[in-house]
């Protein structure tokens, strides 16, 4: 049997490369950059496969190169890059990477979360440019975790995980989403269910959990910054348009809020105009899942999805099960 021809977009850690290149006939973008639309194209004509970052856009002019793709594999939990209604309509499964990332993500946003109420960033600054020069009573004076309320909006995988991290700094957990978890969990994490009003008031952290889709665009944009506490600290480790980012800086220029933490950028990689000179927020280059070991269980679960679906088997993890029929 002749391998499965696959095209993939970004060159990902070593073991995925070699589970790769052992069970298809590969094509690879090798260069550091997000490709071209034209690119993209031109990469997944002829395959049978294709596996994608979430900097590509999935749309129905890739999903109808000839001859037709056979699955398109998402290397990311979100598959917002993809048009999955396109990819049903064409019977092309969508495939997504989750469970793998829950960890390394929520131990991510709680660094944020802490590096933002002690001024880590700050002090590591200060400390770099010579200015720590005694021990100083009243500077650096940030705010306590330990005790506080922590509000999360969305209670999946990374949300609970988040609630896991919460009990060891005695926390109290408000929670908001459209689905229940399990009532095992939410009793085991001592989780609340509040509205996402109540839980904007009553919250000292705020971290943003849930999918990015049509119902949850800008669900935290100017009022809902209105509801939130003076004292109170935004997260988000999900996707940046489910903030309102312009809201967002007014916001924190204001000192509506006291600051925010944030992975994931509304134009990303483009930032808001007037994110990089405020002082009270700490921000990353989309990293919250970029530790060794979770990229490249990503990639193996990428692999392993898309090898299902070209040996005729389904996919571990479908976005669009319906196509199977
Ligand atoms: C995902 O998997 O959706 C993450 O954003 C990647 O870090």
């Amino acid at each position: 049997m002749p391998k499965p021809r696959v095209f993939l977009t970004r060159e990902l850690p070593p073991g995925v490369m070699a589970a790769l290149r052992d069970q298809c006939e590969l094509t690879a973008n090798v260069e550091p950059r997000v490709l071209t639309k034209d690119e993209l194209l031109a990469g997944a004509t002829g395959v049978d496969g294709l596996l994608c970052l979430l900097t590509d856009t999935i749309d129905a002019e890739v999903l109808d190169v000839q001859p037709r793709l056979r699955v398109v594999s998402n290397y990311a939990v979100g598959f917002n890059n993809v048009d999955v209604a396109a990819a049903t309509a064409r019977g092309i499964p969508v495939t997504n990477t989750p469970g793998v990332l829950t960890e390394t993500t929520a131990d991510f946003a709680w660094a944020l979360m802490m590096a933002l109420a002690r001024k880590v960033v700050a002090g590591d600054r200060l400390t770099r440019e010579g200015r720590f020069t005694q021990w100083e009573p009243m500077s650096l004076l940030g705010t306590d975790v330990f005790g506080k309320t922590l509000g999360l909006i969305g209670a999946g995988r990374i949300g609970q995980a988040m609630a896991r991290r919460a009990r060891g700094f005695s926390m109290r957990v408000l929670y908001t989403d459209v689905a229940e978890p399990p009532v095992a969990i939410v009793r085991e994490l001592q989780m609340e269910r509040v509205s996402l009003e109540d839980l904007l008031r009553q919250s000292d952290f705020v971290s943003v959990h849930a999918p990015l889709n049509a119902d949850t665009h800008h669900l935290v944009g100017a009022p809902q910054f209105g509801l939130m506490r003076p004292g109170a600290f935004l997260i988000n480790t999900a996707r940046g348009p489910l903030v309102d980012e312009a809201a967002l800086v007014a916001a924190l220029r204001d000192r509506r809020i006291a600051g925010a933490g944030l992975d994931v950028y509304e134009h990303e990689p483009r930032l808001s105009p007037g994110l990089v000179e405020l002082d009270n927020v700490v921000l990353a280059p989309h990293a919250a899942s970029a530790s060794l070991e979770t990229r490249t269980k990503m990639g193996l679960l990428a692999v392993d999805n898309l090898m299902a679906v070209l040996e005729g088997r389904r996919a571990p993890f479908t976005v669009n099960p319906e196509v199977y029929g």
